[in-house]
């Protein structure tokens, strides 16, 4: 049996691989406390359930999903953009995803031949390296360092990185990092697409878990930028939706339609009923949003204190579910996740392994319960 090339420089998904260590521990008997994966404890809010429920019963909802969403979900989305003061239509510039993964993963194949160039943020979500795999195509990585609060320096961009690049991604606020966009840093990197003739990938998912006051800019606040963006979003962490699959890609009309064509060739769509949820959550009351943010905020102040109180400088992040931890001195990413893990019985995915600059870090997630979350971080101490 031969595989082809792409599958040989496939890295197994950091995710499945925490679960099968995750799966290892509690087979020998450890309680194990993962604060790996960002997937929310809390229920989906239940007006969004009950809409599930009641669509579900409806046999109209049975058949195949229209394969480029339903036109009620993606006016909602065009609603919550308008909420921002941002104009899409919802025939052109919108696309249902079964959640953001999928659709940043497609849409290499849209935008990539094979030779061609993906810029990626290091470290970052590892889909974004994996998708240009996938489509044939090379990941160049944009440092993101601690000096420059983990925005991309376009300007450092060298001409052989940008030979043949199709594609640059972002993601604010970051994962893993937890950072947020500069002021003009979207202003510049739509300029930086126009000048180089790419397209800009704004990963947009965790849009509304922000603290302190701070609201996400949409890459589309920035005027023109429909003439070379697009941006993903998903209700997954928005509405603790994870497990239901569904998310969006938004913007330049062009870039909409090529991913559309691949989609409309690779998948089906999204189930009706979880549409109808999707408009129960984008149209519904907001509250159970601001009570999640309410809940992060008290545990990234947790962790941050807790472990700042044992001498790691741990900057206090403006967004996002995650921590992002420098490791003690002494340690790398892998030899602290490892000693968390072996010593406390408590997951941490590796700085390293969302790429070279995530090396002196651990990332430690916020969506497990407030107990759970001290109790790890009582062991990570004991074992410090
Ligand atoms: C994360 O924790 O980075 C994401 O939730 C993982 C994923 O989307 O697979």
């Amino acid at each position: 049996m031969e595989f082809t090339r792409r599958i040989e420089q496939l890295p197994p998904y950091l995710f499945a691989e925490i679960d099968r260590k995750i799966a290892a521990k509690k087979a020998a008997g450890v309680d194990v406390i993962s604060l790996g994966i960002g997937d929310p404890v809390e229920a989906t809010p239940q007006h969004v359930i009950d809409e599930l429920c009641a669509a579900a019963q409806d046999p109209v909802n049975h058949r195949y999903p229209s394969y480029y969403g339903m036109p009620a979900f993606r006016e909602a989305i065009a609603r919550s953009y308008k909420r921002r003061g941002v104009d899409l239509d919802p025939d052109s510039e919108i696309l249902p995803l079964i959640g953001s993964k999928e659709g940043l993963a497609h849409m290499f194949l849209a935008l990539l031949d094979e030779g061609d160039a993906a810029l990626i943020p290091d470290p970052g979500y590892p889909v974004y390296q994996t998708g240009a795999i996938l489509a044939g195509g090379e990941a160049r990585f944009m440092p993101l360092t601690v000096e420059n609060d983990f925005n991309p320096r376009f300007s450092d961009i060298s001409a052989a990185d940008l030979d043949r690049a199709k594609l640059a991604l972002m993601n604010y606020p970051n994962n893993p990092t937890a950072a947020i966009a500069k002021p003009g840093l979207y202003e510049e990197a739509v300029a930086f697409a126009r000048d180089n003739n790419i397209v800009i990938a704004n990963d947009f998912a965790y849009s509304e878990i922000t603290f302190d006051g701070y609201r996400a800019p949409s890459i589309f606040e920035v005027p023109g930028a429909k003439d070379v963006a697009i941006e993903f979003n998903s209700l997954s962490k928005t509405y603790n939706m994870t497990g239901w699959r569904i998310g969006w890609v938004a913007g330049n009309a062009k870039v909409i339609e090529a991913m559309g064509r691949v989609k409309t060739n690779v998948d089906s769509g999204i189930f009706n009923a979880v549409q109808l949820a999707g408009i129960a959550a984008l149209d519904g009351p907001q509250d159970c949003v601001a009570e999640m943010v309410e809940i992060y905020r008290r545990r990234r102040d947790i962790v941050v204190d807790t472990l700042g109180a044992i001498g790691l400088d741990v900057n206090r992040p403006k967004g996002t579910v995650f921590v992002w931890v420098p490791v003690p001195d002494g340690h790398t990413s892998e030899s602290f996740a490892n000693l968390v893990l072996e010593q406390a019985g408590v997951v941490v995915p590796p700085g390293n392994a969302y790429g070279p600059h995530g090396e002196g870090y651990i990332r430690i997630s916020l969506t497990v319960k407030d107990d759970r979350l001290e109790e790890a971080l009582e062991r990570i101490k004991q074992h410090l």
